[in-house]
Parts: C-alpha cells; structure tokens; sequence
C-alpha cells in the first residue's frame, strides 16, 4: 500500500476482532517504521509500553475510562514523551551527526547550547511541548505505518493519566500524549462512512494568518 493510500484509509477503529494475537514481531516491524520519525535534533524523544495481555489491557481498560477498545484490541501502545530525552540522548546524537560528516566536533558545544535554548529546561513547559510535538509525530508515523503493514489503530487521549503511571510504572516526569489501540477490524463491521473535515480554506492562509 502506498503512503497516500494508507493517510486515505486510516480510520480509528471502534470493533476490533478480539482475541485476535498480534507477534511481537510485527509489534517490532511497526515501530522500527515508525522510528524514522524525525524529531527535534534527532533527540527521538519517545517511548512505549506495549500492553498486550488480557489481564493488563483490562487494567489499562479502567484507566481509560472503561473504554472496549483499549481490551478488544490486540495490543495497546502507551505512548509516551519524555523531557529528559535531551541530556538522555544529545551525546549520541551528536556523536552521529559528527561520525556521518553533518558537522565537526567543535560544533557540539554550540549545538548543545541550541538544544538548552530551544527545549528549556528539563522541567519547563518548552521541554514539555518538545517531548508532546515529537512523540505526537511518532504516534501518528505508527498509525499510518500500520495501516500499510495490514493493521487498524485507535488514538486515545480518554484516559487517567495518574492511573497508567502508577498502574504502569511510568515516572512521574513523563508524559503520556495518547494511547493507540492496535489490531483488526471484527469481521463482519462496516464502518460509518468517515466524519467532517473543515475545508482548507477555512483554515488556510497564504502568507500570513
Ligand atoms: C489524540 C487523539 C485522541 C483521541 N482520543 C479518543 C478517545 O479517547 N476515544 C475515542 O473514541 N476516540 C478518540 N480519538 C479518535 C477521534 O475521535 C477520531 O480520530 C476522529 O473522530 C476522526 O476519525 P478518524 O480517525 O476515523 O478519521 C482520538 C484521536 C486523537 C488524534
């Protein structure tokens, strides 16, 4: 499936086929897609918890608000941005940058600088929104990564936040964007056929706003 066709028939998913065992290879060959997603500096500030089981997904089920889809699914992606990732990932990053010919090493003092002024301070809401755009970006590669490997998706934002952390053993400086419920379509459902989108006229402005 090509990249337009997979933007063009992504849905969220309401029945998903239950039961139904998603490998962890596939779970693997999604996200290795997906982490192509560019980021900020390359600093990739994301993770996931993969809930798979019947008893955690039913966990995670009451966290969100009791919604079915968060059992029915075949797996449920906790996405997750984290502020930290800068100091947790620029060394490597640069190392990279400066390995492949993007820049000589007397640059990784003034690219470090650029990441502090840009991203804030670890606990600041600059370094929030950081971490929130990039994993946001991420999820959204997955969901359409899927769609071309022969999987549905569900975003969620429906959900307790404080409960997935301590249900989840997620830090408490991390932030949750959304969950992405993962599987098949239940055999038998038609979807409704999709809902509203503006016209891009309404939202669109050439030059400025
Ligand atoms: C960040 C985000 C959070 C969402 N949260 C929920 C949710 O908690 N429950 C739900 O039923 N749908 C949720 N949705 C799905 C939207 O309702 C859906 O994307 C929208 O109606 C457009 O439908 P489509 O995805 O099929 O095109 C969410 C979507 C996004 C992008």
């Amino acid at each position: 499936m090509d990249v337009i066709q997979a933007i063009k028939e992504r849905r969220s998913i309401n029945f998903f086929e239950t039961g139904k065992e998603l490998a962890d290879d596939k779970i693997g060959e999604l996200l290795e897609i997906a982490n192509l997603s560019p980021s900020s500096f390359n600093l990739q500030p994301w993770r996931v918890v993969v809930v798979k089981s019947a008893e955690r997904k039913k966990v995670l089920r009451q966290c969100a608000f009791n919604q079915p889809k968060v059992e029915e699914a075949s797996a449920v992606l906790i996405m997750i941005a984290d502020p930290d990732a800068v100091e947790a990932n620029v060394e490597r990053m640069l190392d990279s940058w400066q390995k492949l010919g993007y820049m000589k090493a007397e640059m990784r003092e003034t690219y470090k600088g650029m990441t502090q002024n840009l991203y804030g301070t670890v606990d600041s809401l600059k370094r929030k929104f950081f971490a929130i755009k990039n994993t946001a970006l991420f999820a959204m590669n997955i969901m359409i990564a899927a769609k071309g490997i022969g999987l549905e998706t569900h975003p969620m934002d429906g959900f307790d936040e404080g409960c997935i952390k301590k249900e989840f053993n997620i830090p408490a400086d991390k932030i949750i964007p959304m969950l992405i419920a993962v599987g098949h379509l239940k055999t038998g459902v038609t979807l409704l056929p999709r809902a509203f989108r503006r016209e891009i006229k309404e939202f669109v402005k050439f030059e400025s706003y």
